[in-house]
């Protein structure tokens, strides 16, 4: 069990919207927020996952939550959803953008309308979200924090996932630019959260069917070999949205036991050789033998 990072009610007075965030890491997310003291609303599609998980986090923390079905690829939707939040909190204070869509397949296999369906929610979504709240805080005079949850595969690339690689790729860039030009003009921050594999059923049954888990078990290919716990992510959220991290700004903080790495740097494969020939090599290379 994962301790909570922060245990005071720090977000007392501030309402963060998190999209997706009736599941998964969204629901985690919300969850800490909510038990620090936050106003939270949570989107996505379906108002009765919404309304299910708004009701367990009120029931356990007693604060304000809110699910408000919007799909992240209409403006009018996230217009809506925006006008619906101040209606009832008064005001926004921060934004999480978590919202996404994804599947594994080989690339030629896929319509365009797949790439258009995943790119939609991850880009166009995070761009929604962002533009629009962005234009109500620079009017308010409000130095709001913005959150973008990308993946590592979002500077590397990745086979399998391409439309997800080139949607998070491009979070990864609006982060960077937000940050720099909303933060000189209008002290708002932009930072992103890079999670490696973090087991939720979303991202499970869609990456990981039953099916291929006995071919390859992700939690082999990190150093630390294990995979996330939720409440790690939460933490570094509450962190990164909270006045403490108040100088970072354009930072994505990685969050994956060292997995990107790992697989990055070219001799990590020699985890696999042994003491007794690290021995043989090391005599071979003094003697020359
Ligand atoms: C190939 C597929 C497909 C699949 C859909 N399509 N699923 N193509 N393989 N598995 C194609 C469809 O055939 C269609 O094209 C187009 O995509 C749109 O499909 P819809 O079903 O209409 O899309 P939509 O209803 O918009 O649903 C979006 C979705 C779905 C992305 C396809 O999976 C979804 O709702 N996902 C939300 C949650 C989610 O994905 N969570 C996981 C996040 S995990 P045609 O041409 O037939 O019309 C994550 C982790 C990253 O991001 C890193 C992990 C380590
Ligand atoms: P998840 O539970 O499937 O979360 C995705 C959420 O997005 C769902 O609540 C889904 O709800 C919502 N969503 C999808 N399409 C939407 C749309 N058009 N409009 C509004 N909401 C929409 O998966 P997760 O693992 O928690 O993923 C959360 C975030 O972490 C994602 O950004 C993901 O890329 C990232 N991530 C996860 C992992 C991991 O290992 N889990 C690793 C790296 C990055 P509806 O379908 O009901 O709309």
């Amino acid at each position: 069990m994962i301790d909570t990072m922060f245990k005071d009610p720090i977000f007392k007075g501030k309402t963060i919207i998190i999209t997706g965030g009736g599941t998964g890491l969204g629901k985690s997310m919300a969850t800490y927020l909510s038990q620090l003291g936050a106003n939270i609303v949570i989107t996505s599609r379906k108002q009765k996952v919404l309304d299910e998980t708004a009701k367990e986090i009120n029931d356990a923390t007693g604060n304000l939550v809110l699910g408000i079905a919007a799909d992240v690829r209409s403006i009018d939707e996230v217009r809506s959803a925006i006008e619906a939040t101040l209606s009832a909190c008064g005001r926004i204070d921060g934004l999480i953008n978590n919202a996404a869509g994804n599947f594994v397949s080989p690339t030629e296999r896929l319509s365009h309308r797949a790439f258009e369906s995943v790119i939609g929610i991850v880009l166009q979504g995070t761009i929604n979200y962002s533009l629009e709240l962005g234009k109500y805080w620079i009017q308010e005079k409000i130095k709001g924090t913005m959150l973008n949850i990308i993946t590592t595969y979002a500077w590397t690339g990745s086979g399998y996932t391409v439309p997800s690689a080139c949607a998070k790729a491009g979070v990864l860039a609006l982060t960077r630019s937000l940050a720099v030009e909303w933060g000189r003009k209008y002290g708002i921050r932009v930072n992103a959260i890079a999670p490696g594999p973090f087991p939720t059923k979303g991202a499970w049954d869609r990456l990981f069917p039953e099916s291929m888990r006995s071919l390859f078990d992700p939690s082999e290919r990190i150093p630390l070999q294990r995979v996330g716990d939720k409440q790690e992510l939460a933490n570094l959220a509450a962190y990164l949205l909270s006045d403490y991290s108040a100088y970072i700004n354009g930072e994505v903080v990685t969050i994956d036991g060292g997995e990107w790495l790992e697989n990055g740097g070219q001799f990590n494969d020699f985890r696999h050789i042994s003491d007794d020939m690290w021995d043989q090599l090391e005599k071979m290379r003094r003697t020359g033998e």
